[in-house]
C-alpha cells in the first residue's frame, strides 16, 4: 500500500512525547481519517489542490491508515482529486464515532451544517479555519465544543492569529502582541488543546504551560500550508497520541519539512504534504 508500517513512537524525529498514553480504542492501529472540508481558498482556480484534499493527503502522508474526505461545497461525484488513496465520501456516510475528523479546511457556510453531528460523535476532532469561523459566531457550537470536552474526546483547535481573534473577539493584533496568552485562553476557554499557528507557534493545553515550537519558517507563508498541518495532525491523533502530544509533534514535524526544504524549490502546499514522512 506504500504505507509506512512503522509504530507511531517512530514517527519524527522530534522531540521526545510529554506524557500521556494511547488512546485505547486505536491502540496497535493507525487508525482512519475523515477530513469534512471543501475546496477553500482561490486553489482550485489557480490549478491546484483544494484545502480539503491538501489536509488529507497530509493525513495519508503522515501515516493514516484510510483517509476519508467529505467536500461540502461541490458534487461529490465529480472526480476532481489526483490522488486515489483519498477516498471521497458524503458526509452522511462517514461512521464518525470511529474517526479522527478534520474539519474546517475550505467547505465555507456549509461546515454549519455538519458541526452539531461532528462535534457531539467525532472520537478525536481537528477544527481548523472555516470551522473556527463559523463556530466564533455561533454561541450553541461553542456549547457543543465545551460539551464535548467535558466528554474528554480529544479535540485540537488550529487558529491562525485572525482566527484566534474572532474566537476571544479581539483583534489578531492583540492576539500577536500576546500569544502565549491568547493560545492559553483560547484552550482554557473551550477546554481542549490549541496550536495557534505562526511563526513559534505556540500549544497551549488547559492547565498546562504552553509550548513553542522551534520548527519552521516564513516559506510556510504560502497558501494551504495550515491544510497541511491539520491533516497532519488528524493522522496523529488517529495513530492513538493524545491531542497535546499529537499536536507538539505535527507542528514540529511540519516545521522540520519546511526547514530542510530545498533552496532551489518552491515551497508549495501539496509538495509540503507529499515529502512529510513518518518513522
Ligand atoms: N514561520 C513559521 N511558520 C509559519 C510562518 C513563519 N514565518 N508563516 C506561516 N507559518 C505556518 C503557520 O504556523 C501555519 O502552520 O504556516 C501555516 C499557515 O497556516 P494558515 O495561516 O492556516 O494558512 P493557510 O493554510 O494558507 O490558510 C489560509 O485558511 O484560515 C483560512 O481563511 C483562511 O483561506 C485562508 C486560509
Ligand atoms: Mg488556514
Amino acid at each position: 500500500t506504500g504505507l509506512n508500517h512503522e509504530p507511531p513512537t517512530a514517527w519524527l524525529a522530534g522531540p521526545p512525547p510529554r506524557g500521556g498514553r494511547l488512546h485505547a480504542s486505536h491502540k496497535g492501529s493507525y487508525g482512519d481519517v475523515a477530513v469534512v472540508g471543501g475546496e477553500g481558498l482561490a486553489l482550485r482556480g489557480m490549478g491546484m489542490t483544494g484545502a480539503a484534499l491538501l489536509a488529507g493527503s497530509a493525513a495519508l502522508h503522515g501515516g493514516a491508515g484510510r483517509v476519508l474526505v467529505s467536500l461540502l461545497d461541490q458534487d461529490q461525484a465529480t472526480e476532481i482529486h489526483t490522488q486515489p488513496e483519498l477516498m471521497l465520501r458524503r458526509f452522511e456516510a462517514l461512521e464518525l464515532e470511529s474517526l479522527s475528523v478534520v474539519c474546517g479546511c475550505g467547505g465555507g457556510q456549509a461546515v454549519r451544517t455538519v458541526l452539531p453531528a461532528v462535534l457531539q460523535r467525532a472520537q478525536a476532532l481537528v477544527l481548523d479555519a472555516d470551522a473556527l469561523n463559523i463556530i466564533s459566531t455561533d454561541g450553541a457550537l461553542q456549547q457543543a465544543l465545551t460539551a464535548r470536552s467535558a466528554r474528554q474526546h480529544p479535540t485540537v483547535l488550529t487558529p491562525h492569529p485572525l482566527e484566534a481573534a474572532r474566537l476571544l473577539h479581539t483583534t489578531s493584533a492583540q492576539v500577536q502582541a500576546h500569544r502565549l496568552m491568547a493560545a492559553r485562553e483560547l484552550a482554557k476557554k473551550f477546554q481542549c488543546t490549541v496550536a495557534l499557528k505562526g511563526s513559534g507557534t505556540v500549544i497551549a493545553h488547559p492547565d498546562d504551560i504552553p509550548h513553542i515550537n522551534p520548527t519552521g519558517n516564513g516559506s510556510l507563508a504560502t497558501a494551504g500550508t495550515g491544510d497541511v498541518l491539520a491533516g497532519l495532525l488528524g493522522a496523529g491523533l488517529a495513530a492513538g497520541m493524545m491531542p497535546l502530544q499529537a499536536a507538539i509533534r505535527a507542528v514540529f514535524a511540519h516545521g522540520q519539512v519546511a526547514d530542510a526544504w530545498p533552496l532551489d524549490e518552491p515551497l508549495t502546499a501539496g509538495a509540503l504534504a507529499r515529502r512529510i514522512k513518518i518513522g
